[in-house]
């Protein structure tokens, strides 16, 4: 089976979807983008373009939970095989509305993959998350560790994990690769492209950034009792430029065999609250002030991936460290210190 040349990526406009988008333009695949914007904005795609030179294939305003007009793109197409990024992503809001989450994230696969076997596509690369390992640590986490979602958000991917195994195993014309991210973060280094969320930022690099540009007081760290070195959530913290260079070796390798396969993308480093917070300092040039908070619920101590998987089958290793991330982060926020929308008045994001 030949690699895939046209690829269509749900939540094309979002975070990961958009430096998705460069990487792979950058290697000569045709686009199709499906895109709801309940997270995101099309002005991305202009930036997306002006990186990457071009911009071949096309972009849909669409639900993806909406079959119909989904269809309508894989019939009007020819996908070789799909990215599939759309998901609610807010462990935390996900606590206050988990049938949303649930309906959003496992409704929006489910509608997906009908779709795709309506139209005879069956190669599929998901984003999953760490988060589905839960209180698995501490120590790096191999993906045959057993996972213990402790959110709903991280229980919607889990089901949707479970879901593709079933389909894999009954099916033998499937391929899914399931990336499962370890806190992708950073910004693509032309300052261009970063995390521009709708709602306030939860992530800790953008809640940084946000401190550093003075649209917040102080950073709030949550939790300082955990045991950990410095009483401080440790995370792997991961570029989000390694991250999407992790789905095109994952297209090349999407027929080497069938079935599902998990793959942990992370940097095997991790890095305590703390830790990002002298980073980042050091990216700005000035102190960030911070306060001691209650831990967040589901919340766990440590989260690091072992990432030897995806090194030994394809050869994928990240490649920058927690400087470049912060380095690039910053670099974004100041030329975007309202995001992508900042020529318009946008509501200031506040603690
Ligand atoms: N960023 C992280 O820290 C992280 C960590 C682990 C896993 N992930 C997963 O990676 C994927 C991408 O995350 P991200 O950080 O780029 O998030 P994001 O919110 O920036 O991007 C998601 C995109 O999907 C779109 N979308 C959401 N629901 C949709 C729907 N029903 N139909 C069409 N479009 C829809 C949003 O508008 C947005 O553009 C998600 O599946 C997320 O769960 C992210």
């Amino acid at each position: 089976m030949s690699a895939p040349s046209t690829v269509l990526v749900t939540g094309g406009a979002g975070f990961i979807g958009s430096h998705t988008c460069v990487n792979l333009l950058d290697h000569g695949y045709e686009l199709i983008v499906v895109d709801d914007y309940s997270n995101s904005t099309p002005q991305v795609f202009s930036r997306v373009e002006r990186i990457a030179g071009r911009f071949a294939g096309a972009v849909y305003e669409l639900d993806i939970r909406d079959r119909h007009a989904l269809s309508a793109v894989f019939a009007r197409h020819t996908v070789d095989a799909v990215v599939h990024l759309a998901a609610a992503k807010s462990a935390s809001r996900s606590m206050m509305t988990p049938v949303e989450y649930y309906d959003a994230n496992v409704g929006g696969t489910t509608a997906l993959l009908q779709t795709m076997h309506e139209h005879g596509v069956h190669r599929l690369i998901f984003s999953s998350t760490s988060s589905v390992y839960g209180h698995a640590g501490p120590g790096p986490l191999g993906e045959a560790t057993p996972t213990h979602p402790t959110s709903p958000y991280a229980a919607t991917k889990s089901a949707c994990e479970q879901i593709l195994t079933d389909v894999c195993r009954r099916r033998p014309e499937y391929t899914v690769l399931c990336l499962r991210y370890f806190n992708p973060a950073g910004a693509h280094p032309s300052g261009l492209l970063g995390e521009d969320p709708r709602a306030a930022p939860e992530n800790l690099i953008p809640s940084l950034a946000q401190v550093a540009i003075g649209h917040r007081d102080r950073l709030q760290v949550f939790g300082t009792d955990y045991p950990t070195r410095d009483g401080t959530t440790v995370r792997d913290y991961t570029h989000v430029m390694d991250t999407v260079e992790a789905h095109r070796f994952a297209l090349d390798h999407l027929a080497d065999a069938p079935g599902m396969h998990v793959f942990n993308v992370g940097t095997g480093r991790g890095s305590s609250v703390l830790d990002v917070v002298t980073a980042f300092s050091r990216a700005c040039g000035h102190p960030i002030p911070v306060e001691a908070a209650p831990g967040r619920p589901g919340d766990v101590a440590e989260v690091v991936a072992d990432a030897t998987r995806a090194a030994r089958a394809w050869g994928w290793r990240a490649t920058r460290n927690l400087d470049d991330i912060c380095r690039d982060a910053w670099r974004f926020q100041q030329l975007n210190p309202r995001g992508y929308d900042s020529s318009s008045r946008r509501p200031e994001k506040k603690n």
